[in-house]
């Protein structure tokens, strides 16, 4: 009987653990993204917070103004579990929501000229026992608000603060390549969010949700539909759809933009030409902006892809970019709005080597472009690969706005079942020095106008928004468009601590699971070039839907779609040798980089191969042979990742069951196609080099011919 009792009161006891463990999960699968506001478990910094959180003062009424309210409302709810009152007068209240006009401001000492804040920026003050947000408007208010729980969500402590925060950069977008049918190219994470069918009237509750995550990080402007852009969403019908997101965005500080077709004066005008030297070309154009403007009072401009990849183009005319992009820019001008005019083109007759098409073609137009235009430049001069050198036309056009365009989604990293933390690959370009002007031209700077004093300053990212509960269909797909945002908004900061803030803000506070996944994040997108596309290489990619490896494709109808036409593997070597010897895509760089380049010595050995051709046997810095040290990168990427794993599952305990497990599921899918990617690439290559897997290394699963026969014909994100 004693014994029974005894493990009674075992049991009960392990019930009541378990049931403890699970007491601190909240069920979350993901959908609050990085706004989870779960109770904060350490007492003393509860307290500290809750003095902070006690009574509001903000006035007076907007839309804005209420979005912020709720904001504070429900993270206090959570963060605190206690209500924010609304404060009867400023005095009384320990927060203070201010615009620089408002007449309570004169209560304190601010030492700051408020005007630099301009309509976005905003100062975070602190006294003995007050919390002051200053802004010149609601919008200004509203990114302070979030800076404020940010601070509160990642435990930092709030004393003495007296904080200025002013974007770098001007358009800080996202966009979206969504159909119009709900098909996302290059998406994989569920059909569109944009329910156009179903627009203007239903609107979803995911466009609020949407748009609240968007403000919290900072972006303020939207493209709904794709690039390769369908010219209905021009119709009368499609704008009053877009007016209803217009309208749910506004808000949340964010505008909308389309991509435009430059044939729609022909497929939905009527007209026998878009060619923009007509006049009632011109006419067509601003007569539609001006319908676009009554509609939305803050539409934000025009995306364009042009003369690429089969797309209409000012080109069919015989017009240059510029010529059409301006022709947009001066319907824009009077309303205020903006054109981002794609330098992603490569043409079907092209002579030259793909690197160096869009270079060629938009250096001689430096200076020819409206004000309000800023072409909009891929990160590297191909394609979204996993690593590439910065693109060339950085630097190279100082008297024209360049946008940055980088890809959020994963098209060349693994779709959604990689963990591939992107901040160090956006650090990497920004950081990189052009050398353009000197010792110091980074591309930061040649993109927030710093270098060259432009006004029009932008960057884009392609979202990887979809359906998903989840939003991105990885957990760590939402640290890409979460590190996207803030560093669109200050180029300057660091990758490491834009991991830390989103893991503390989505994952956990465990100091020690919070370093785990810390150098998970840090080291996922060097292990996933080290299994797809080491030292320089790229390209290597499947036809058409990108997914897996392909590096042996030599048929496709246009050469440079070709992996052989990048990785050129023969007997002899490996590698595109584009120094003077080669393409010389070298000569489009600075005289520092062409240097540099010009030597494999020299090259950075990340990038070798994309700047060289060398023998199987070239001497590698380590002393090993090229080959080996391929073959060794290879492995050593898929060894990552299952060190990933082991890491993962080793702190189990801290993490939501909800979100290990789809992060669990999800590596044990990129561990195998880690693998599938190593031994593909490996066999393909080993049938030039002739040499053997370096000893100690394991044998490859299967044949070439299997990897070689394998097909994906419903691999998601097809263009
Ligand atoms: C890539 C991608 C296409 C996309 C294109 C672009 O080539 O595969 O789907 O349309 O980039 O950036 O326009």
């Amino acid at each position: 009987m004693k014994t029974l009792f005894m493990l009674l009161v075992v049991l009960s006891s392990l019930i009541g653990r378990v049931a403890i463990a699970q007491d601190k999960f909240s069920g979350e699968d993901g959908y609050r993204l990085w706004l989870k506001y779960d109770l904060i478990e350490d007492n003393a910094q509860r307290q500290q917070y809750s003095h902070t959180l006690q009574s509001l003062f903000i006035a007076p009424q907007s839309d804005t103004t209420r979005i912020i309210q709720h904001e504070l409302k429900i993270a206090s709810h959570g963060l605190l579990s206690q209500p924010i009152k609304p404060a009867a007068n400023a005095k009384q209240a320990s927060l203070l929501m201010l615009k620089s006009d408002s007449p309570e401001l004169k209560q304190f000492k601010i030492h700051h000229d408020l005007n630099k804040l301009g309509q976005e920026g905003y100062l975070l003050h602190s006294t003995a026992d007050q919390m002051l947000i200053i802004a010149n408007s609601d919008i200004g208010l509203l990114y302070g608000t979030f800076d404020l729980l940010r601070r509160i969500q990642t435990g930092q402590s709030l004393n003495k603060l007296d904080h200025i925060e002013i974007p770098k950069i001007q358009l800080r977008m996202l966009n979206h390549w969504d159909d119009l049918d709900r098909h996302t190219e290059r998406g994989y994470a569920g059909e569109s969010i944009f329910d156009w069918h179903k627009l203007p009237d239903y609107k979803e509750q995911r466009y609020y949700d949407y748009a609240r995550a968007n403000a919290s990080i900072g972006i303020n402007g939207i493209v709904p539909n794709n690039v390769n852009a369908n010219s209905l969403i021009l119709t009368p019908a499609y704008l009053q759809k877009v007016k209803a997101l217009a309208d749910i965005f506004r808000p949340y500080g964010i505008k909308v933009y389309l991509s435009i077709k430059f044939s729609s004066p022909q497929q939905i005008g009527g007209l026998d030409t878009s060619d923009p030297a007509e006049q009632k070309v011109h006419d067509w154009w601003q007569k539609k902006t001006d319908e676009i403007y009554a509609l939305i009072p803050d539409f934000g401009g025009y995306l364009v892809k042009a003369n690429s990849e089969g797309q209409p183009g000012p080109g069919d005319y015989g017009r240059t970019h510029a010529e059409g992009a301006n022709m947009l820019a001066r319907a824009l001008k009077p309303h205020g709005g903006n054109v981002l005019w794609r330098a992603f083109v490569y043409a079907h007759d092209a002579k030259a080597e793909r690197s160096l098409q869009a270079y060629n073609e938009f250096v001689p137009l430096d200076g020819k472009f409206d004000d309000n235009v800023s072409v909009q430049v891929k990160n590297g001069p191909i394609d979204f690969q996993p690593r590439e050198p910065f693109s060339p036309l950085f630097g190279a056009m100082p008297h024209t706005s360049l946008a940055m365009e980088f890809q959020i989604t994963q098209e060349y990293l693994g779709f959604s079942t990689h963990l591939a933390y992107l901040g160090t690959l956006y650090e990497e370009a920004l950081d990189a020095d052009t050398h353009t002007e000197g010792p110091g031209s980074t591309v930061a700077k040649v993109i927030d106008g710093s270098l060259d004093s432009l006004p029009l300053t932008a960057m884009a990212g392609v979202a990887n928004i979809g359906m998903d509960r989840n939003w991105t269909g990885h957990i760590f797909g939402q640290a890409n468009w979460y590190v996207f945002g803030r560093l669109a908004w200050n180029d300057q900061l660091s990758a490491a601590d834009i991991a830390d803030e989103w893991i503390k803000m989505t994952l956990t506070d465990d100091k020690q699971s919070v370093n785990t996944i810390k150098d998970m994040m840090m080291g996922s997108r060097e292990l996933i070039v080290d299994y797809m596309t080491p030292l320089g290489l790229h390209h290597l990619m499947d036809t058409g839907h990108h997914y897996g490896p392909g590096p042996w494709v030599d048929n496709l109808g246009r050469a440079d779609w070709n992996p052989t036409y990048y990785h050129r593997a023969d007997e002899q070597g490996i590698g595109l040798d584009r120094t003077a010897s080669g393409t010389n895509a070298i000569s489009q760089y600075a005289p520092y980089w062409q240097k540099i380049f010009a030597d494999p010595k020299k090259t950075p050995q990340e990038l070798l191969l994309w700047f060289h051709h060398l023998s199987w046997d070239y001497t590698m810095p380590s002393g090993d042979t090229l080959w080996n040290e391929l073959v060794k990168h290879y492995y050593h990427g898929a060894k990552g990742v299952e060190k990933m794993q082991k890491q993962w599952l080793a702190i189990k305990d801290q993490i939501e069951p909800n979100q290990f497990e789809q992060v669990k599921m999800a590596l044990a899918i990129q561990v195998k196609e880690a693998k599938w990617w190593r031994d593909a690439c490996v066999l393909y290559f080993q049938t030039f080099s002739k040499r053997p897997i370096p000893e100690g290394l394991e044998r490859p699963e299967h044949s070439l011919e299997y990897y070689q026969s394998l097909k994906f014909p419903y691999a998601p994100g097809q263009g």
